[in-house]
């Protein structure tokens, strides 16, 4: 008989019964009086409400308020539970998330009537996930077909058929009446033709997940602390294993071997901590660790990559942009990210791999991840806390989605910067010249191309050694691969980004003259270069300006219906914040701001 309190995750369709099944365990139980359950039953699900989504994340951002899954407790003499509820309208999918990564089984619901639905499979997979290996499958309503087998037999063995790919290691189906108290605490006497045991049993038999206390030592670095003159204190929660004074353990990903000397808690010293306690930990070696940083246990550290292998949950309205910067937070290290490949999405209702060059809200797919620095990490199965991350966006600081590490790919540390004896200032000073980016940006039709090409007739024949890459052109040669949709123009500047980069380690003064409509990777190609080497210009001109002008007739196909995604109509534009220098050409003719731009190099010492 296993013991322990178990936790589980109730989960399925909208309306499939999940709020009255889990007012019925309570009530069954003698958790609840029965006056209380009609209270239980009105928290109906709805379903999920990607405004109310985005809503309670930023409220979590900007108030610091945490909506999140509500816990209820119930027993039975042989056992306690904990059932992790998304009341009403916040059952989001990311609760459904935070629910399974700490729930050891899912009571997974569906109306008899409706069978196996694609929330249905979305939610198994969930579950599967974010490590959940049990699953009760109740098949709920039964009361209305009149307790009759009918097609439960049919919903089960294509549930079970389906989800063979899961992680699954048992699934118990269930025939139940949440309304009528069907298999739930007691084996059901109007469904004989069930001759398995009823929810409550099978819920007191099952295997709790490894205790985390039982794992190898890791506690993430969330602050250091300082509070005496010669105090050194490392403090955070203890997420996996125990830790003792004298114990000797690494910091990783430095890889330093260290010794803990005091375990510090409010109430004095003690002599053991283990998963779960908020200490702080003094070290006997003068040694530095970080927030971020890992004290793991020595004999089996965590791993350490720049390159991960992950699972993805998408969360928010805005889809995954490949390419695009992210913030990653991996324990409580935080640091850039991008999707340098998504690898595929999985088709829920088939559990097929399918090609996809984006997710959007709800989907699931797998990819490889390119972080900024270096970051310790386990593999997701078994190790919760150090397998699973947040991205985050750079800007508006939503949470974008969950995910959960497969393992790190090693190809980052056989790649070696190569030391070259010729660098960028070697190469500029043969030029007699400083390198730079000039980064064109605005509307299409608003004037980039024809002031940059005539900064670069001036420039060149001032002497200056240029380079000038523009959008139509790269178009057709780099990336002939790529169109307008807003994944593709991430990458289409990732890459301008990067060839920029490599003109100015040539030692050449590049124009860039690019749409370049996201403010995201305007910043990317400014952080791959030094402090003045990024000169942003921002072709001001109003969109109607623009359409007026319509030098190439593409407004005019565009306001017929023949392209799609033009910026300024139907794909965003987001104007410069801080640009370094604004034309607005509605009162600024080219010559003028071929002048102003010249003017601008000069004191910054290009020209
Ligand atoms: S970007 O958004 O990815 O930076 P880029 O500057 O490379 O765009 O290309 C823009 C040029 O492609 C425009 O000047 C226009 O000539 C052409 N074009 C064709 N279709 C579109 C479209 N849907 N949106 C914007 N430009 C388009």
């Amino acid at each position: 008989m296993p013991s322990g309190i178990l936790r589980l995750l109730t989960c399925g369709s909208v309306d499939d019964g999940k709020s009255t099944l889990i007012g019925r365990l309570l009530f069954e139980t003698g958790s609840i009086a029965e006056d209380q359950l009609a209270a239980l039953e009105c928290d109906s699900t709805d379903a999920p409400d990607y405004a109310l989504l985005l809503d309670g994340l930023q409220a979590e951002r900007e108030q610091g308020i945490t909506i999140d899954v509500a816990y209820r407790h119930f027993a039975t003499p042989r056992r306690r539970f904990i059932v992790a509820d998304t009341p009403g309208h916040i059952q989001y999918t990311r609760n459904m998330a935070t629910g399974a990564s700490t729930s050891d089984l899912a009571l997974l619901l569906v109306d008899v009537r409706k069978g196996i639905l694609t929330q249905t499979l979305r939610h198994a997979h969930i579950a599967s996930l974010f490590g959940i290996r049990d699953i009760v499958f109740a098949v709920n309503k039964m009361d209305i077909v009149r307790y009759a087998e009918g097609n439960f037999r049919e919903i089960t063995d294509a549930f079970k058929r389906i989800t063979e790919p899961l992680a699954f290691s048992n699934i118990h189906c269930v025939p139940v009446s949440a309304l009528e108290g069907e298999n739930l605490a007691s084996p059901s006497e109007r469904m004989k033709w069930y001759s398995g045991p009823p929810v409550l049993t099978i819920l007191e038999g099952a295997e709790p997940r490894a205790a985390d206390a039982d794992k190898p030592f890791r506690m993430p670095v969330q602050s250091i602390n300082r509070s005496g003159a010669d105090f050194r204190g490392y403090s955070g929660t203890i997420v996996a294993g125990s830790v003792r004074p004298g114990q000797e353990i690494v910091i990783s990903p430095s890889e330093r071997k260290c010794r803990i000397d005091r375990i510090v808690t409010s109430d004095g010293d003690l002599p053991l901590a283990r998963a779960g306690d908020a200490v702080t930990l003094t070290l006997s070696d003068q040694i530095d660790a970080g927030r971020g940083d890992v004290l793991a246990d020595l004999e089996s550290p965590p791993e350490i990559s720049d390159q991960l292998r992950a699972t993805l949950l998408w969360l928010d309205e805005d889809a995954l942009l490949p390419g695009r910067a992210y913030e990653i937070k991996v324990g409580t290290r935080t640091t850039g990210a991008s999707i340098s490949d998504l690898r595929y999405a999985i088709n829920v209702d088939t559990m097929e791999h399918v090609a996809a060059r984006t997710l959007e809200a709800n989907d699931i797919g797998v990819c490889n991840i390119s972080l900024d620095r270096l970051v310790s990490f386990d593999p997701y199965e078994g190790s919760q806390e150090t397998g699973s991350f947040i991205l985050i966006d750079r800007y508006n600081k939503r949470t974008v989605a969950a995910g959960t590490i497969a393992f790190g790919l090693r190809r980052a540390t056989n790649i070696v910067p190569q030391a070259l004896d010729i660098d960028k200032s070697a190469r500029a000073r043969l030029k007699n010249q400083k390198p730079c980016v000039l980064w064109f940006t605005g509307l299409s039709g608003s004037g980039k191309s024809t002031i940059a090409n005539r900064l670069e007739s001036t420039l060149h024949n001032l002497g200056r050694h240029t380079q000038l890459l523009d959008g139509d052109n790269v178009r057709h040669g780099l990336n002939k691969d790529l169109g307008f949709t807003d994944a593709d123009r991430v990458e289409n500047i990732r890459r301008i980004a990067e060839v920029s980069k490599l003109f100015v380690e040539a030692g050449l003064v590049v124009l860039v003259s690019f749409i370049s409509p996201f403010r995201s990777e305007r910043d990317m190609a400014r952080s791959l270069l030094d402090n003045d080497e990024f000169i942003e210009i921002f072709v001001d001109t109003p969109l109607e300006l623009c359409e007026a002008r319509d030098p190439k007739g593409l407004y005019k196909k565009a306001r017929a219906g023949e392209i799609f995604n033009f910026t300024g109509l139907d794909s965003p534009y987001e104007a410069p914040l801080e640009p370094e220098i604004r034309i607005r050409t509605a009162d600024t003719t080219p010559d003028e701001a071929t002048d102003i731009l010249v003017e601008h190099l000069r004191k910054q010492g290009v020209i």
